[in-house]
């Protein structure tokens, strides 16, 4: 079954609901930017390029809804909905980035034509742009990052960077289909990826669909299999990268590319242009969302810490980029990245 994270349909965008799979397989439709914020927000899609795109939508939508106002009323309010949007999650820099992109894509559409019903085919227009080119930067990841893996690898990777975490394909995941699309024999590890599970529900879900050869492990096992030889390489997605290659990704990647490091194993990012952010010049710099303390005492209806416990709750960690074996971008793959290089491909 090929993934189909967000659809449009019908006037409205539909969004695979990630918060109940693997149990349950369903869409949630919405129609306002206000309503994907707080579905980006509640994590019914979550991964850095996916939560690009439902922004994207979520302006489009939001213009839509908006058609038969005024012009000031139009502007006042669609900006309202860039606000709501920007505000749902901090650390995935492609929201703000996809963001910024509908805005600049409005302020053209604007400055050519008054009549708010005659933009927002335009802003629709972009959003389907920004999805259809994340799937072909996926694509083009995976060739490149392909030839990083070798025939008969067992890749580790955590959380998930597959297709639900992006318009296709996905990033890390990418690359690990990408290379057996190309005939090459990998098995992955999944890391469980507590306290949201994104490796024990998602990532084992997408690799169970294909028929990939998936093992999951509790995210305190990687060392001890690294140490027994049984992790070729690890490979992983990023939510926002320095511009001197620290990379931000999900809590616990840190961790494993320590490891990974004392073992001798490559570790592997794979991110598109757009999660790089140039503003920002080292990782200490990122903003780190703190989510709620519910997903770490329990797991849907089930407690396990006593009440009123102290709890923290960091969803993202920035792991250095002197642990970076290489960032695979649809660019180019960069070895061992540091500020130059970065800018090098960048501009080049
Ligand atoms: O909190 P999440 O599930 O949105 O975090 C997702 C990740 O950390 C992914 O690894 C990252 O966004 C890359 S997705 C291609």
């Amino acid at each position: 079954m090929k993934v189909v994270t967000l659809r449009w349909h019908k006037d409205r965008l539909e969004m695979i609901d990630q918060r109940v799979l693997p149990k349950t397989f369903q869409y949630i439709a919405y129609d306002s930017a206000a309503s994907v914020a707080e579905g980006i927000r509640d994590m019914v899609v979550r991964g850095a390029p996916a939560i690009g795109c439902a922004a994207a939508y979520g302006v489009a939508l939001e213009a839509l809804r908006l058609r038969e106002s005024s012009r000031e009323d139009f502007n006042a309010k669609l900006e309202e909905g860039f606000h709501a949007l920007a505000e749902s999650r901090p650390t995935a820099v492609n929201l703000f980035w996809a963001l910024e992109r509908m805005r600049k894509h409005w302020q053209g559409l604007a400055l050519a034509q008054n009549n708010p019903s005659d933009i927002v085919g335009g802003l629709l227009q972009e959003a389907h742009e920004i999805l259809a080119e994340d799937i072909r930067n996926n694509r083009a990841m995976g060739k490149l990052g392909a030839e990083l893996l070798h025939d008969g690898d067992t890749v580790l990777t955590h959380c998930n960077a597959g297709a639900l975490a992006t318009a296709g394909h996905g990033t890390a995941l990418g690359v690990i289909r990408s290379a057996i699309e190309t005939g090459k024999h990998l098995s992955v590890i999944a890391d469980e990826t507590r306290p949201f599970l994104q490796g024990a529900r998602l990532t084992a879900w997408e690799m169970v669909q294909e028929g990939i050869p998936i093992t999951l492990i509790c995210d305190n096992m990687a060392g001890h299999l690294m140490k027994d030889g049984k992790i070729d390489a690890v490979i992983v997605g990023a939510d926002r990268v320095a511009a001197n290659g620290d990379v931000a990704n999900k809590i616990g990647t840190y961790m494993v590319a320590v490891l990974a490091r004392r073992h001798g194993i490559p570790f592997y990012v794979a991110a598109p242009l757009s999660t790089i952010d140039l503003k920002i010049n080292s990782g200490t710099d990122i903003p780190i969302e703190e989510r709620d303390a519910t997903e770490v005492t329990g797991y849907g209806d089930v407690t396990w810490a006593p009440d009123g416990i102290r709890v923290r709750n960091p969803a993202f960690d920035v792991t250095p980029a002197e642990l970076v074996s290489a960032l695979i971008t649809e660019r180019g793959v960069i070895t061992s990245p540091d500020p130059s290089r970065i800018a090098a491909l960048l501009t080049g």
